[in-house]
């Protein structure tokens, strides 16, 4: 890449699997990387690795964050507004699922609903100026075929009535494509032509993915390892909505293979994705747009 001013890209759960393969190659590619990552030792082993990898030429950094804490979420977005001018690719790839019991975030959200939407949505908005920074910006929402087995419930986005593991991952994918489809929707209303919005599928892959689950989620990974797919080939449809020029104008698609597919659910109508981002507004505190 030969641009006087070297792009930046944000990539989240970097630390790991598909979001570090994400980080490499767009550092590869030229990006000065911003390694969103919640363990400093983590983020730190995987920076040097990243830097030896693609050599001291590229500028690889770190942003410390838990994204299941809003308040962590907020200092990180004022920290990295502090430190740059502004940010061309962010790529919100951290996510997980979680155990059999349920668990609450420190601000009291059910864990995977904090991690995978809540915080993203949070940081997606307070980065937003930033974006509006750079000539032509891409935001990468990494979802999830899971998501066809989404059955949501607003009147009960924290599952305090009704639990389980893969529902809750299940339907936080769902919002991360719900959120991606109405960004979209809103930026272009807004007449921000600039910045665009994707989500993707990145395929089952052999990653650290499962780890934080129940036995039998750790089991099943762990035995169908040989047969899925590698973090290497998984990250590929993320690369290509970050950075690709035949999508440079494309908005509101949901990706697998790096091919659009259409999303097989009756709940993504205008009104749910509009419920979705309200509900989401109230929990962060704050209007996604600021006024
Ligand atoms: N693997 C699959 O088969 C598969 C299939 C479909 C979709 N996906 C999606 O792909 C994305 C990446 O998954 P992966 O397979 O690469 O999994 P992974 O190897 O487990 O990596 C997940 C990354 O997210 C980070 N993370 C988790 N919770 C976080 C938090 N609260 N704050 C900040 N970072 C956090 C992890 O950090 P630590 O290193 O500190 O744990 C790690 O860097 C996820 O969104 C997942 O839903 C994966």
């Amino acid at each position: 890449m030969s641009t006087a001013i070297q792009p930046i890209a944000l990539v989240t759960g970097a630390t790991s699997g598909i979001g570090k393969v994400t980080a490499r190659e767009l550092a590869r590619q030229g990006y000065h990387v911003v390694l969103l990552a919640r363990n400093a030792d983590k983020a730190a082993h995987t920076r040097q690795e990243l830097q030896a990898a693609v050599g001291l030429g590229h500028r690889v950094d770190v942003l410390l964050c838990d994204l299941s804490d809003l308040s962590q979420v907020g200092r990180a977005a004022q920290e990295f507004n502090q430190r740059y001018a502004r940010l061309d690719v962010l790529v919100n790839n951290a996510g997980l699922v979680f155990g059999a019991e349920r668990e609450t975030s420190v601000n009291g959200h059910e864990m995977t609903f904090a991690t995978n939407h809540l915080g993203p949505f949070l940081l997606t908005s307070l980065l937003l100026e930033k974006l509006q920074q750079s000539p032509a910006a891409r935001i990468v929402n990494v979802a999830s075929m899971a998501y066809q087995f989404a059955k949501p419930d607003f009147t009960d986005l924290d599952a305090t009535r009704r639990y389980s593991p893969m529902r809750a991952y299940a339907n936080s994918k769902l919002f991360n494509i719900m959120f991606t489809q109405e960004l979209a929707r809103q930026l272009r209303e807004r007449g921000i032509l600039r910045i665009t919005t994707n989500s993707l599928h990145p395929g089952v892959v052999a990653s650290n993915f499962g780890s934080n689950s129940t036995w039998f989620t750790r089991a099943f990974y762990k035995m169908a390892a040989p047969f899925m797919t590698s973090s290497e080939d998984g990250a590929q449809t993320s690369i290509y909505l970050a950075s690709a020029p035949e999508v440079a104008q494309t908005s509101g698609g949901y990706f697998v293979k790096k091919r659009p597919e259409a999303v097989k659910s009756a709940f993504t109508t205008s009104e749910n994705a509009q419920r979705l981002w309200q509900e989401s507004e109230r929990m962060a505190g704050q209007p996604f747009f600021a006024a």
